[in-house]
């Protein structure tokens, strides 16, 4: 049986949407019978090195229930934490065999006739993890979707639903920022961290970009700074001691967002003013996040971590409805675009995963359906 969108580890009130989606993979993710007919999905039926497990197959779609939706799925990207659920590192993962994808926009090409909220030609996008984007087409229930605008580029409503909503709410949820404060970043290149240089920007933040040094540093900076970042420093750069001088001229940050951990997240926390928080949300250098007992003692630091996952959890699906808005709100008025992206044809999908495990590749990898 094929099954996706169902989680090991996830909450009571996820249960009812995971069990329709167990209910929608198991029939619709079937391998198509007749070969040539069925759906293109990227599955796998264990977890290992994506290059090696992940498949590309054709599935049947399951007949239109009453409250489900069908979608054609426009573009979806390949993130992190869906090779890390294909690796079988991370805390939710689904049952084997499964769809790969968490992030993306489909488009409505039908609905069931009790279906109130969704109508044919809108776009949506996943209310919760574990969906399975990485797929042509699916027959999924009305609320494991939510509709979002469609004046707004297809590659910014592929990449919403999980990095600019991270980005915003760690802007907006550990410390009161006002215009003019700052913040400092490790990994300012990924799509979170592009997302948190626009944003920071149009809220008046101030940024300090932290990024690993690499041969063409001078073009990463120079796009990172068109999109709005004040400072970009290599990692190797904020350990100089002249460091001490341009906090002469520069407020110290009262937010910190450490996508990396090991030495560059101490770094982060060094350059922090007292009582600032420092937010761990990724774990890229796979090293533990240290901090010295001064900064507990002298700078009374605090150490805080961001699952977007969890907050949808517990702010429900009005609130993350409330988030998109104001994040579509962002991308019109030009303040907030796509992360740097390749777009990959899904059957080059050996390409974009490729891509994903090697570093300095600056491009979020886009499947494109
Ligand atoms: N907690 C949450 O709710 C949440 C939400 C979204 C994302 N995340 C996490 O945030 C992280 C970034 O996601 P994304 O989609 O923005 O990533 P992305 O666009 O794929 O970018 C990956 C970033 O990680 C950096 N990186 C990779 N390996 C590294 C290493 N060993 N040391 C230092 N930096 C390294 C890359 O830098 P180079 O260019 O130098 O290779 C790049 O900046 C991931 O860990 C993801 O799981 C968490």
């Amino acid at each position: 049986m094929w099954t996706c969108g169902r989680c090991s580890r996830s909450s009571a009130r996820l249960g009812r949407q995971r069990d329709e989606a167990r209910r929608e993979a198991s029939s619709s993710s079937r391998p198509a019978a007749g070969g040539a007919a069925g759906v293109r999905a990227l599955v796998y039926a264990e977890h290992g090195e994506p290059v090696k497990v992940v498949e590309l197959k054709k599935l049947e779609l399951s007949p239109l229930g009453k409250s489900d939706v069908r979608i054609k799925i426009l573009a979806a990207p390949v993130n992190p934490a869906d090779i890390n659920m294909i690796q079988g590192k991370y805390s939710i993962l689904p049952e084997l065999p499964a769809i790969g994808g968490n992030d993306g926009v489909g488009q409505v090409v039908e609905v069931g006739s009790a279906v109130m909220g969704v109508k044919p030609g809108d776009w949506v996008i996943p209310t919760n993890i574990g969906f399975g984007t990485w797929r042509a087409e699916a027959v999924v229930s009305e609320e494991s979707l939510i509709v979002i605008p469609n004046d707004i580029p297809l590659l910014c409503a592929a990449t919403l639903r999980v990095n600019p909503c991270t980005a915003y709410r760690m802007l907006s949820d550990f410390e009161q920022l006002r215009p003019g404060d700052s913040i400092i970043q490790n990994a300012a290149n990924s799509g979170v961290g592009q997302a948190v240089i626009q944003i920071a920007a149009a809220l008046g933040l101030r940024t300090i970009n932290v990024v690993r040094d690499r041969p063409d540093l001078q073009k990463l900076t120079d796009r990172l700074k068109d999109l709005g970042a004040e400072h970009v420093f290599t990692e190797e750069a904020m350990r100089r001691p002249e460091m001490k001088d341009f906090f002469k001229n520069f407020p110290r940050p009262q937010l910190a967002l450490n996508c990396v951990g090991g030495k560059s997240s101490t770094e982060l926390m060094r350059h922090l003013g007292n009582g600032g928080t420092m937010v761990t949300y990724g774990g890229m250098a796979k090293q533990p996040v240290t901090a010295s007992t001064s900064s507990f003692i002298f700078k009374d630091i605090k150490l805080r971590g961001f699952w977007m996952s969890q907050w949808n959890k517990d702010h429900g699906t009005d609130q993350f409805k409330e988030m998109i808005l104001t994040l579509c709100d962002f991308i019109r008025r030009g303040q907030l675009t796509a992360p740097f992206c390749s777009e990959v044809p899904l059957q080059d999908y050996q390409v974009a995963l490729e891509a994903c495990m090697k570093p300095f590749i600056s491009s979020k990898q886009i499947l494109i359906m």
